[in-house]
């Protein structure tokens, strides 16, 4: 058996989001890991920990006495590529200073740039991709005989259903499970469909067992993951798109989505449960009566849309109108009432004009989100965009809709937070917040961060009742109440 001791720290803040060190210590082969990119990501390192923890390795967070350093990377934007290729370089000088360590790239960007980085720049000695992760010990096993590895394989089942995830979180209270792989969605700007593809769900009783797990281990939130969590369909295992193919008494005992959140809801029904991305097209008012029914799935949905025009969301394929987006909308704050919403969107895709842009910002003030993540549009190799349409909208007028976009943002974020000024929250207790050790943070049902003063007799993981007093467009602020 291996002793673990696990922790991280944030190492850099990207476009993308946060990076995360991940860490572990051990007697021998010493391992090293970053993850970039999206929360499946952070997810899919912890089950690469686990599948190298049977076999020997264990992490640390000084890179200098690693013995193999693993980046997991994102290609969702050319920035997402350039920070890891940097990050790349930068081991390569550690590296050439200790040629005995090895450099491998996991995840997104595995596929797409293997050959430049294994033949032509020399950055590394191992590639693999996302679905590719047990065969690490051999690949491993390979680089150390002074050959190269790479692995790439794109899996028709593969879920890592039976790994159990060695927890690198930043705290002991909130985690991810991974509850489907691969999208079929093919929204044209998209490099996801490519990179990870096919999508194909887990067994529900593996999620069930991995989330029991860790409410006995003191966790006290999840959050389910997928890139489409709303298409999430078990039949006994397999592509989503063979399911018309599986037997009658399969397609009849499926379980789908709002089957698996009240299966999640009901066995731990102490713990929070959240999930993510919901796309508008696959969401339908089962799961909104789910979340709705039980008090214990946070009130919550993070909603990409990506534009508030038809003729963009229609060039995009998402499958969906603006006006269906509203109806949408309405029927959440209908079923759900006070449920928090958030966004993606992109900004710049081809062919958006001024009139599409001015939809995008209409669109905005009639859901008035919580929160959103905003990005300019990025060309990714492959996709259809990249294939069919012009990148035609000049760079300083993305920047200047960006801007717009995200100023909007900022202000609905603002009276979002300060219409709760004055109530009561129940917030689950993370840890110390960024600024002060004096201080406590966690997030409410809606996910908004709170922070409030401590009072001594309360721990992380814990559920308290803070009465909000005062906010920023980010944060709650409050006291604890009795
Ligand atoms: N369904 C996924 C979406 C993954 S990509 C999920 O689980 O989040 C995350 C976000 O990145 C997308 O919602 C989109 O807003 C943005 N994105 C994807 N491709 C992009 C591109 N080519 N350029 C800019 N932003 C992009
Ligand atoms: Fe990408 Fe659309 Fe799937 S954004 S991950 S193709 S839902």
């Amino acid at each position: 058996m291996n002793q673990y001791h696990t922790g991280n720290k944030i190492i850099d803040e990207t476009k993308q989001g946060e990076a995360l060190v991940l860490e572990q210590m051990h007697g021998g082969k010493k391992l090293y890991i970053e993850s970039y990119g999206c929360q499946m990501n952070f997810a899919d390192s912890e089950v690469v920990a686990s599948i190298l923890g049977e076999n020997g390795f264990q992490t640390t967070r000084n890179l200098e006495e690693a013995d193999l350093v693993l980046l997991n990377t994102c290609s969702i934007r050319d920035k997402a590529e350039q920070t890891v290729r940097k990050r790349l370089k930068a081991f390569h000088q550690v590296k050439n200073a200790r040629p005995e360590m090895k450099i491998g790239v996991l995840g997104c960007m595995a596929e797409r740039v293997k050959d430049k980085l294994l033949d032509e720049e020399k950055l590394v000695d191992l590639v693999v991709g996302p679905d590719a992760y047990r065969d690490l010990p051999n690949l491993i096993e390979e680089v150390e005989s002074g050959q190269k590895a790479v692995n790439v394989i794109l899996s028709k089942e593969e879920t890592y259903a039976d790994v159990n995830p060695v927890r690198l979180g930043h705290n002991k209270v909130t985690a991810f499970v991974s509850i489907t792989r691969g999208c079929d969605n093919m929204c044209t700007f998209c490099v996801v469909p490519f990179t990870r593809g096919r999508e194909r769900s887990r067994d529900p009783q593996t999620i069930v067992d991995e989330c029991l797990g860790l409410y006995n281990n003191g966790y006290r939130e999840v959050t389910l993951l997928g890139q489409n969590v709303d298409s999430y369909l078990w039949y006994g295992g397999g592509l989503k798109k063979d399911f018309d193919k599986a037997s009658e008494v399969a397609r009849a005992s499926a379980v789908y989505f709002a089957d698996l959140l009240k299966m999640v809801a009901e066995a731990v029904p102490n713990m929070r449960i959240r999930f993510s991305t919901s796309n508008p097209q696959d969401m339908h008012d089962d799961v909104l009566y789910a979340i709705a029914d039980y008090p214990n799935i946070c009130n919550y949905i993070h909603l990409p849309v990506q534009s508030g025009s038809s003729k963009i969301l229609k060039t995009m394929n998402r499958g969906h109108t603006r006006e269906e987006y509203f109806d949408l909308i309405s029927r959440i704050h209908k079923i759900i009432p006070d449920c928090a919403l958030s966004h993606d969107m992109i900004i710049g895709f081809p062919g958006e004009t001024e009139e599409d842009h001015q939809d995008t910002l209409s669109l905005m003030d009639h859901v008035k989100y919580n929160y959103g993540f905003m990005f300019k549009y990025s060309e990714r190799p492959n996709t259809f965009a990249a294939r069919k349409l012009e990148d035609n909208v000049p760079d300083e007028i993305k920047t200047r809709r960006l801007t717009e976009v995200i100023n909007k943002q900022g202000g609905h974020s603002l009276v979002r937070n300060q219409s709760r000024i004055g109530m009561v929250e129940e917030v689950l207790i993370e840890g110390n917040s960024k600024r002060s050790d004096e201080h406590w943070s966690g997030r409410n049902t809606q996910n908004t961060m709170v922070v409030f003063p401590k009072s001594g007799d309360e721990n992380p993981g814990d559920f308290v009742r803070v009465k909000i007093e005062d906010c920023t467009s980010a944060t709650l602020l409050g006291t604890l109440q009795s």
